[in-house]
């Protein structure tokens, strides 16, 4: 098979696409192991594939301090979230082998450094918040209290959740050259497609070649519907309600930080990386609770020139079935008063499926909804 072109499609960040895979060293068993967390495992991956280009390893302290303090890696890329492997002590040797938490050695770090970190400092910056109620600040707050910097070099991939939804940036980028696409949406979600992300999704296709539907399969917090139900509800709808030529489904291997605003920002980078010209950015993107306002995870894209990102975020006010209208809609194109909106919470839909009730047609297709039920039933 001959490799497609893919030079029309936007640069990954930092102009070339990492690669950290590579072969398993020869003196691997003398080397002193460190084991990561899954989220850690998932941040690993994610370097290895070029899908955080452009780091090549976890970040040194003054990447760390000026993503925190600026919003750019110290080189003045615009970056938004620590990409860290936190440790107990600092290794003997000058390479550490990396191993998850059953053991299986992944990959070997460079050690560049070891630097103590605030974690109080990092929960402000990245949550704009302290609240150990915050998922992300608790997941924070429970690791371990030095930084480990250094490039990696992966020689074991951690076996996909749904293998035949794993595309590597270099996969996405060949999927999309090879359909003929050049401008192309990303579209996160941690929860299954309802009505109005089937709307967003929609509008926006409408504008550019295709659609990448690409939902976070890493790590969520325990009342998120799990990955395997929401691939099953995907696939329905996929299958039943989009043109295939135009959709690519893949998974998304990052763990959820729910940091809103900044992690809209590094969704939009990562999926730049897969190829994507332009990223959805709807209500209250990433966040979780109150802790974040319906649209900071828009007005953060302001903190950027254009240019900077190069991605071209699509924002979506918040949007609802409307009676009246016969349709979805938003504040934007709708008259009619809320009386006449059918508007449901992913919390209130959660319940409704957990007392075995179906959740209203104009918030969730019947067809997505069975399958919701099913595995709530189950
Ligand atoms: S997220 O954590 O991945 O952002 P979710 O899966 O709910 O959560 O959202 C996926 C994307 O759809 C986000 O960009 C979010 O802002 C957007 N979104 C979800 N529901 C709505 C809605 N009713 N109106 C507008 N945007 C929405």
């Amino acid at each position: 098979m001959t490799a497609v072109a893919t030079d029309r499609l936007i640069a990954p960040h930092g102009g070339e696409l990492v690669d950290r895979t590579g072969t398993r060293p020869d003196d691997l068993e003398s080397l002193e192991s460190v084991t990561l967390t899954s989220r850690e495992v998932s941040d690993l991956d994610m370097i290895a594939s070029g899908a955080l280009s452009p780091l090549e390893g976890f970040m040194g302290q003054e990447d760390y301090e000026s993503v925190l303090e600026e919003l750019r890696l110290a080189n003045g890329l615009p970056w938004s979230l620590p990409v860290c492997l936190a440790v107990v002590e600092a290794p003997k040797g000058d390479r550490v082998a990396l191993a998850d938490e059953d053991g299986r050695k992944l990959a070997v770090l460079e050690v560049m450094a070891m630097y103590t970190y605030s974690k109080e400092t990092e929960a402000d910056r990245s949550f704009r918040t302290t609240d150990a109620n915050h998922p992300g600040v608790a997941r924070l707050y429970a690791q371990k209290d030095n930084y480990l910097a250094g490039k990696v070099t992966v020689f074991d991939r951690p076996e996909p959740q749904f293998p035949e939804l794993a595309l590597d940036p270099g996969e996405t980028r060949a999927a999309f050259a090879e359909r003929g696409w050049k401008r192309v949406v990303g579209f996160q979600t941690r929860n299954p497609i309802h009505r109005a992300h089937e709307y967003l999704t929609k509008v926006a296709l409408e504008t550019v070649d295709g659609l990448l539907v690409h939902p976070l399969v890493g790590d969520t917090k325990g009342d998120d519907v799990p990955a395997d139900v929401r691939v099953r509800c995907y696939r329905t709808l996929l299958d039943g309600y989009y043109p295939q030529d135009r959709v690519l489904l893949s998974a998304f291997p990052a763990a959820m930080r729910y940091a809103g605003p900044r992690e809209a920002i590094w969704h939009a980078i990562c999926r730049k990386n897969y190829g994507c010209s332009h990223f959805i950015v709807g209500r209250d993107h990433a966040g979780v609770g109150d802790y974040y306002g319906t649209y900071d995870a828009q007005l953060i894209f302001d903190e950027f020139e254009p240019h900077e990102l190069d991605v071209e975020p699509m924002f979506f006010e918040h949007s609802f079935w409307c009676k009246a209208c016969g349709s979805m809609a938003s504040a934007k194109t709708c008259p009619h008063g809320q009386d006449e909106h059918v508007f449901l919470s992913g919390t209130k839909v959660r319940e409704l499926l957990a007392g075995g009730a179906v959740p209203p047609e104009e918030f969730t297709r019947p067809a997505v909804a069975e399958v919701l039920i099913e595995a709530y039933r189950s």
